[in-house]
């Protein structure tokens, strides 16, 4: 550790603001609020923000076309250095922006040195953050597409085959595996949908707010924006700088993917555990154990419900983060990238493996689906339904239906397995028809509207899911 006698400034960032100081920072704090080395991640969308800034401040005639010629010129030179890990960060030098605008006077002198002209790291990092995630969002966005295309294929092949659809987790009414599929279709969709809003107020531009209160340089932040990308300026620079709900509504959305993949995770560790068996999950996704060699654990379905927990902290750590802080920027702010950015790299790997998991590692066990479907009664409501058509009311139906369960039971059978004659002993409305409505296949084909299980909506909903992706592609 360094000396933390008053001395003269021996810190690098101290040259930064030296005349106002009469001793640098000791060494623990400039350690506990330096945050290079994890906003190192955001130097290419500082390096960006940067070049808009220098070729707006020539625009409106503040910096001379030799100026922005020599800031282009050295952030190429830095962009290149970083790019091939030759760049060296300096601890002492706080923040990225800081080791960027340093080495850049180092390379140009005088120029690199009026970049900083009406800015402020406060627009600066806001800006930064927001370029980061408008990225970090359309690559989220497009593994969702790729996610839901796995899908709907998987619906598509299996929109015939039949399984227990489950209320409590009790085997309930007989659907198509194709219709579960194309549920978590429905629920990642709405995903992308919440991606695709989240990034409008993402893609809005805080520079040009300077410290917290604008600039008196006659700068143009539309011009400025078009040359970013962004959709529109923030409109006060009070909240440009320090409101961070942009990355709350972002946490937010990861943390409801997470929670559907969670979901899905839960249902393929019991679907591929021995006791259910419905699918397979490729042994390339599981893992043995190390004492009882019989066991094939599914490690990933695990590891991603457990993911989740993390993903929903630190949106839990980002709100709390924020809610008690006066206007405007504080350095309590800059606890917002370790979480968003573990948000993103956790959120993009465990999409990464699902995607291959649902598209490539998940073999479903029909036979399997079946047996379930048919040990569960899952008729008895089309039992109690057929009984209604015939005129009974449906509370006497289901009094019926249950007595007619309960003597299957009995015998130990399926409801289709009892005996015209037996279950005319339930009611006289029943006769040789009622079997069409026992089987599971005429039960699910009898669910045959917008939304149900019927293998011709499957097909429908599969047609309707892949508009929509194609549609989003051509940016409708
Ligand atoms: N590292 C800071 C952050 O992440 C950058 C802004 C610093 N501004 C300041 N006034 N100290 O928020």
């Amino acid at each position: 550790m360094s000396s933390t006698k008053p001395s003269a400034p021996s810190s690098q960032t101290a040259e930064f603001w030296s005349g106002r100081f009469s001793e640098p920072v000791s060494e623990q704090v400039k350690i506990y609020t330096a945050s290079v080395d994890f906003d190192q991640r955001l130097a290419f969308a500082d390096i960006d923000g940067s070049l808009a800034h220098a070729r707006m401040l020539t625009h409106v005639g503040v910096l001379t076309d030799a100026d922005l010629r020599d800031i282009e010129r050295g952030l190429a030179q830095i962009r290149d250095e970083i790019a091939r890990g030759a760049f060296v960060w300096s601890v002492d030098l706080e923040d990225v922006h800081l080791n960027i605008e340093k080495r850049l006077t180092a390379l140009v002198g005088d120029a690199g040195k009026r970049l900083h002209t009406g800015r402020s790291r406060n627009d600066q990092i806001a800006t930064d953050i927001r370029l980061w995630l408008r990225d970090a969002i359309d690559h989220l966005h497009g593994q969702l597409q790729a996610l839901r295309e796995a899908f709907i294929d998987q619906a598509e092949k299996h929109a015939d085959t039949v399984m227990p659809g489950f209320t409590h987790l009790q085997v309930a009414q007989p659907v198509t595996f194709g219709h579960h599929l194309m549920a978590y279709e429905a629920m990642f969709a709405r995903d992308a949908e919440r991606l695709r809003d989240t990034r409008r107020r993402v893609n809005r531009m805080p520079l040009g707010a300077a410290a917290l209160a604008g600039t008196g340089y006659p700068i143009d932040r539309e011009y400025a924006a078009r040359l970013l990308g962004f959709e529109a300026v923030c409109p006060n620079s009070l909240d440009a700088v320090s409101d961070r709900d942009f990355a709350i509504e972002f946490s937010a959305a990861a943390a409801l993917i997470m929670m559907h993949l969670s979901r899905l995770s839960e249902e393929l560790v019991l679907w591929s555990s021995p006791r259910f068996g419905f699918v397979q999950i490729a042994d390339r996704f599981c893992t043995g154990s190390s004492i009882m060699p019989q066991k094939k654990n599914p490690d990933v379905p695990e590891l991603v419900r457990g993911k989740t927990g993390r993903v929903v902290g630190h949106l839990m750590g980002l709100i709390t983060l924020m809610k008690s802080q006066p206007l405007a920027y504080n350095k309590d702010n800059q606890e917002d990238k370790e979480p968003l950015f573990d948000t993103v790299d956790t959120l993009a790997a465990t999409l990464a493996i699902v995607i291959d998991l649902i598209a490539n590692g998940l073999t479903a066990v029909p036979e399997r689906m079946r047996a379930a479907a048919l040990e569960g009664y899952a008729t008895a409501t089309d039992l109690a339904d057929y009984l209604v058509r015939r005129g009974l009311p449906f509370r006497d139906a289901h009094e019926v239906v249950a007595r007619a369960v309960r003597e299957a039971e009995t015998r130990n059978v399926t409801l289709e397995a009892l005996p015209l004659d037996v279950l005319q002993q339930f009611s006289p409305l029943i006769k040789e028809d009622v079997y069409e409505v026992l089987t599971l296949e005429g039960s699910v084909a009898s669910r045959n509207h917008t939304g149900g299980t019927a293998p011709e909506q499957v097909r429908k909903a599969v047609a309707v899911a892949r508009g929509r992706i194609k549609s989003e592609k051509n940016g409708g």
